[in-house]
């Protein structure tokens, strides 16, 4: 392995190098100890919804590795391990408290503070509980309330030894893929629904701030994916027009209510033949924008939109690996994602390291109010190799990623308040309805022995934290 060690470090004290998981992707154990059905096992258990039939059953056995696999974080000397607690772990019907799989993460806390590691917990990370899909799921509004005594539940339990609370995981894909375009649990494909599970998200997110604060909770948050959404030519205003639709929904529509307690003039505008005015009632909007300490980012790449049709062959955009899917694209089915030539990723996805710097900008501009930012997730999946000595030289992965820190590092730099940096993935895990099929892991695991191994991007994520400390 090359010496990958940046010369660039100019990261603030205490900034947080740490990497993420989620419980649905890692865990399995999918029956155990109480636990029941999520969206996420229903969804699976259709044929045609995750490639090659893949489900989270037993994913990487993480339940049952957790020991070990803490272990390993502290290999790597990750300062922060951010993680998701399973609703239907906890609150196996949605409604009740099953104190085993609470357990679970008392027992995790545990291990990582032994090992010195701040835990950096996520409520929730897709995994509604089943029982509350079929109540409804996120078009019922009740579903916030469940929610927030979900977080109570968590909170009661864990808020003596975990400092950072983070609400919601890309609230984008559980509302708009898993309830407009299908791609993701529950599969629904209804635009209505889609925004009824945007603004209940919105609001569970508002009142756990509420709640959580409440009990004591200090510091509070949100993660969401953004992206920057680049018409294809800047001066065609069918492109422009484009671009302002695809940004609302994807960036905006999360953004502005968090941050500014509002949707923006233009997306109630589009929004408003789907029922958006009719779920806002009063007091909503306050709740929504209650005051959050920081914003997590997940980034992994930007969108080049184009109003017409697509003639460049591959948009990289398709969302869904299994079943025919809707667009998520609510009101704006007709925006392409022209390709711009650039490398892609295993997903497909163009790399494009200075969007995020572009991104982190751009947030400091457009957001007064703006919170300090972690990068809660990025990362990129590439089909490792495996060598005959065992190790995975897995160099676009490295690449990837150090040329995302260096942006990061740039941003900064440039004025942009960022505070910590989570690889995505800690470990190859379940990447939705792509199955087993992705792997994002900096530790790659052989998914018939379950045997963890770390890649060259994880001995590099390594030594570019031993290189920070040594400087700090
Ligand atoms: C974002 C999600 O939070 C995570 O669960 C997923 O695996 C990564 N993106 C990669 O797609």
């Amino acid at each position: 392995m090359t010496n990958n060690t940046p010369e660039w470090n100019n990261f603030p004290a205490g900034f947080i190098w740490g990497s993420a998981t989620a419980a649905a992707q890692v865990e399995g154990a999918a029956a155990e100890d109480g636990k029941e059905e999520s969206v996420w096992d229903a969804f699976a258990a259709v044929p045609g919804n995750v490639r090659n039939g893949d489900t989270p059953a037993v994913a990487v056995d993480h339940y049952h590795r957790m020991p070990q696999d803490v272990a390993l974080m502290k290999d790597l000397g990750l300062d922060s391990y951010r993680f998701s607690t399973s609703w239907a772990r906890v609150r196996p019907g949605g409604r009740d408290l099953n104190r085993k799989g609470l357990d679970f993460y008392s027992r995790l806390v545990d291990e990582l503070l032994e090992a010195g590691i701040l835990p950096w917990l996520t409520l929730y990370h897709w995994d509604l509980p089943q029982a509350l899909e079929e109540a409804g799921g996120w078009t019922n509004r009740d579903t916030a309330f469940r929610f927030v005594e979900y977080a109570q539940d968590v909170y009661s339990a864990l808020g003596d030894r975990v400092a950072h609370w983070t609400t919601f995981n890309e609230p984008f894909c559980s509302s708009l893929l898993g309830y407009g375009s299908g791609a993701h649990a529950p599969g629904r494909q209804d635009p209505r629904a889609a925004i009824a599970a945007v603004h209940h998200q919105h609001l569970a997110h508002g009142m756990a701030v509420t709640e959580l604060r409440g009990l004591g909770a200090r510091e509070l948050g949100i993660t969401l994916n953004l992206s920057n959404s680049i018409p294809r030519d800047a001066a065609d205003p069918v492109d422009v027009e484009a671009a302002r639709l695809f940004d609302s929904l994807q960036n905006r529509i999360f953004l502005d209510p968090i941050l500014r307690g509002a949707y923006p003039e233009d997306s109630l505008r589009d929004l408003e033949p789907y029922g958006l005015h009719e779920l806002i009632l009063p007091g909503d909007m306050e709740t929504i924008g209650a005051p959050i300490d920081f914003l997590g980012v997940n980034h992994y790449h930007d969108d080049q939109i184009s109003g017409h049709p697509d003639t460049s062959g591959s948009d990289g955009h398709g969302g869904g690996a299994g079943r025919p899917t809707a667009s998520p694209w609510i009101g704006a089915e007709h925006i392409t994602f022209p390709s711009r030539g650039l490398p892609r990723t295993g997903m497909d996805w163009e790399v494009n390291p200075g969007g995020l710097r572009t991104l982190l900008l751009r947030l400091g501009e457009e957001y007064p109010q703006l919170p300090p930012l972690y990068i809660t997730e990025n990362g990129a999946a590439y089909d490792d190799e495996v060598l005959e000595d065992g190790s995975v030289p897995d160099t676009e992965r490295t690449r990837f990623i150090l040329d995302h820190i260096r942006a990061v590092s740039e941003a900064i730099s440039a004025g942009a308040d960022v505070r910590g940096y989570f690889v995505w993935s800690l470990l190859d895990n379940f990447e939705w309805s792509w199955g087993y099929s992705k792997r994002f892991g900096i530790v790659r695991v052989d998914y018939e022995t379950q045997e963890r191994t770390v890649k060259d991007s994880g001995h590099a994520y390594r030594q570019l934290i031993a290189a920070g400390r040594s400087t700090a």
